[in-house]
């Protein structure tokens, strides 16, 4: 299965000829990037160049996370300096409200419809998922804009926050099983409902079955999203070195898909 993720990459961007992928960041990375990530080319603008896109990033961040989006200060310190945002744009016209009518484009102006941010982290490989966002529904461009951000910056591992009830777990499942690596360190705002997973990226056909919801479904249990009770107890046994993960689709109807791994 091999260059099967390309394959489904050209698919996406053909079913989708107005998407076109870029990258915003520090020049100064720009050769530690792979800008043809599964085949599909990146063009990268340079932050030191483009005040204008970051601005829109910002707006965008911020309309997306409302109370937790990023700080201008945070976007530059820690997303542009060390490291790049994969951009999916597009034609404003394409993006759902209230996002179009915030940015006050023009219709064939280009706009971001989805982005991504991963934060380099001290272990080779692994990156963290710190931004996700699409407004540009039902065609799973923040799955898309995802993957092609990890290859784009060659992480091997993806550690990632997110919360029991967003919709963004089916998003994050379709990269594969999310283990559950416990609650977040240092807190965090949705601290009851929030945790940490990793998603085990160096197996890329395994990436392409997942993407394409290729695999037969693995039994799981299915817990409430609201059953924060179970759920506690899920991230108290992940800390202390039981391997659980969210088998895809990740969330089902109001539930989670909870599987242990049997050791070895
Ligand atoms: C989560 C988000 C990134 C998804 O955007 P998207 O990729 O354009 O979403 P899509 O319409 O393609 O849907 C993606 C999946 O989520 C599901 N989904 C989307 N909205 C949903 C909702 N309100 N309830 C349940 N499921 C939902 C879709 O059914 C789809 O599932 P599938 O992949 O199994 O088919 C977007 O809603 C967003 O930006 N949210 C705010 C920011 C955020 O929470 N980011 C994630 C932080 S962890």
């Amino acid at each position: 299965m091999a260059g099967e993720l390309a394959s489904l990459a050209q698919a996406f961007f053909a079913a989708a000829p107005e998407l076109s992928l870029q990258a915003l960041g520090s020049g100064v990375h720009v050769p530690s990037l792979d800008l043809s990530p599964y085949g599909i080319p990146v063009k990268h603008l340079l932050a030191e160049h483009n005040a204008e896109l970051a601005r829109q990033y910002l707006t965008l961040n911020q309309l997306a996370f409302g109370g937790i989006g990023v700080p201008r200060w945070v976007l530059s310190d820690l997303y542009l300096l060390p490291g790049a945002i994969g951009l999916l744009r597009c034609p404003a016209r394409l993006l759902k409200a209230p996002a179009r009518e915030r940015l006050l484009l023009a219709d064939e102006e280009p706009a971001i419809g989805a982005a991504c941010y991963v934060a380099p982290s001290l272990t080779p490989g692994l990156f963290v998922g710190v931004s996700l966002f699409s407004f540009l529904p039902g065609r799973s461009a923040s799955a898309w804009v995802k993957l092609l951000t990890l290859g784009m910056v060659r992480a091997k591992r993806l550690r990632g926050v997110t919360q029991w009830d967003n919709p963004a777990v089916r998003v994050h499942s379709r990269l594969g099983p999310m283990r559950l690596v416990g609650r977040v360190p240092g807190g965090h705002e949705y601290d009851e409902r929030t945790f940490v997973y990793e998603t085990d990226l160096s197996d890329e056909a395994r990436v392409a079955r997942a993407m394409l919801r290729g695999d037969a479904a693995l039994p799981a249990v299915r817990i409430p999203v609201t059953d924060l009770l179970s759920l506690g107890t899920l991230l108290d046994r992940a800390e202390a070195g039981a391997r659980l993960e969210l088998v895809p689709p990740g969330q089902d109807d109001g539930h989670v898909l909870v599987r242990e791994v049997p050791p070895g």
